[in-house]
């Protein structure tokens, strides 16, 4: 018997950023990799699990989402937004926003199709791409200010365009796309006939003023649009797996179904839990970006002091930085020597990129933990030397 891996699950590898936090907790180090909190959830969100639980909402939930969530997520998109969302027609629960973004892509593309993707991005993006079959083609967010050139954008629409991936506020850069960016995207989607799927997951965490404008609310796009977001980040509980694709009837029909063989449906306690979650006032979400900002800049300091060229997030959890300065141009190897013998981890900027070569001098931290947890990060990192020679 030959045992061997399909040619798709061949052209990828394990997740970089999981693989580092399994690393971290080996070597005893503070763990700035993996994008989860380590301070409690809100208190009101566990309890409406709990009293869920002991209610016996304990069998399948609809597979495409209980009512009462995909009710609360029609309405927060429309009052925040002012796009109509039909709960009935337009929403799919999921397993996470990772679970809605492949169902999303294996609903759309085929084999062959093109998908134009930013880099660097979330590094599930492009595993994604090779299971849905389709071909990525990547389009550069440069430093500083992490822009995209106009020209290069547009050269990757094409004929097979079918699809361009977007995350705003984006990881691992912290770039928020500004209204002309959008509106750039948006022609070329609506000149090539492309849908746009954007990953909004971190679409309460913005600092200095930042605004977040969804591709959905652009002229044209709400029905060219799946919009994807998710529990994981807004309410601290990444471990509860409940996520949403809010999209047209037609598109959202294609997803349900990939959404029921894949997965059937999300935790049905969890999803009754999420209905109130997504009620709480505004001063939540005031809270939430303030006590991210406080942590943003805290991070900030600590990785100026050690010596990286910090880039500055407007959005999301995460500061991307150049090793350079530190005499490193070995992502890998600069944070193996940090989780080794500093005792920090951290994710190596390669696993951001199709090429990892154009990663190799950028290390991703991420700020969602506890003022405990950044200050033993601070001490140390006073521990790493600039390295000579
Ligand atoms: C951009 C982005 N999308 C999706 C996810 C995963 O979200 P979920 O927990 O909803 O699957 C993450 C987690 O880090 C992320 O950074």
């Amino acid at each position: 018997m030959s045992v061997r891996p399909s040619r798709k699950a061949g052209q990828f590898t394990e997740s970089v950023i999981r693989e580092m936090t399994r690393l971290a907790s080996l070597h005893g180090a503070v763990n700035l990799s993996q994008g989860f909190p380590d301070f409690p959830a809100p208190e009101e969100i566990k309890q409406a699990a709990q009293r869920a639980v002991a209610a016996d909402i304990n069998q399948y939930a609809i597979t495409w989402g209980a009512r009462s969530l995909r009710e609360a997520i029609a309405a927060q998109f429309q009052r925040r937004h002012g796009v109509p969302v039909d709960p009935e027609r337009d929403v799919v629960v999921t397993c996470g926003s990772t679970e809605a973004m492949i169902a999303t892509l294996l609903a759309i593309l085929d084999p062959g199709d093109e998908a134009v993707v930013f880099e660097p991005f979330y590094e599930n993006y492009g595993p994604d791409a090779i299971l849905s079959g389709a071909v990525p083609r990547y389009v550069k967010l440069r430093p500083p200010g992490w822009r995209f050139d106009e020209a290069e954008l547009a050269r990757a629409f094409g004929p097979k365009t079918r699809a361009i991936i977007l995350n705003t506020p984006n990881n691992p850069t912290g770039k928020v796309f500004g209204r002309v960016e959008l509106e750039l995207i948006a022609a070329l989607c609506r000149r090539h006939d492309a849908l746009a799927v954007t990953d909004e997951i971190y679409e309460h965490i913005l600092y200095d003023g930042a605004v977040h404008v969804p591709m959905a609310t652009l002229p044209g796009m709400a029905e060219r649009t799946v919009t994807i977001n998710g529990m994981s980040k807004t309410y601290s509980v990444t471990g509860w797996r409940v996520g949403w694709a809010i999209a047209p009837p037609a598109l959202t029909n294609a997803i349900r179904k990939v959404h029921d063989f894949l997965t059937v449906g999300a935790a049905a306690p969890l999803q009754e839990a999420g209905a109130l979650a997504l009620g709480l006032p505004d001063a939540y979400y005031q809270g939430l970006a303030e006590g991210y900002r406080r942590r943003r800049d805290r991070l900030i300091g600590i990785l100026d002091a050690a010596g990286f060229r910090v880039h500055k997030p407007y959005g999301a959890y995460y500061v991307m930085t150049e090793i350079d300065p530190l005499g490193w141009d070995d992502d890998v190897a600069f944070v193996r020597h940090l989780v080794e013998q500093v005792g920090v981890a951290a994710v190596p900027g390669s696993s951001f990129y199709a090429d990892p070569a154009d990663g190799r001098r950028q290390v991703r931290f991420a700020f969602c933990k506890k003022d405990a947890t950044l200050d033993e990060a601070e001490r140390r990192l006073t521990r790493l030397r600039p390295r000579s020679g």
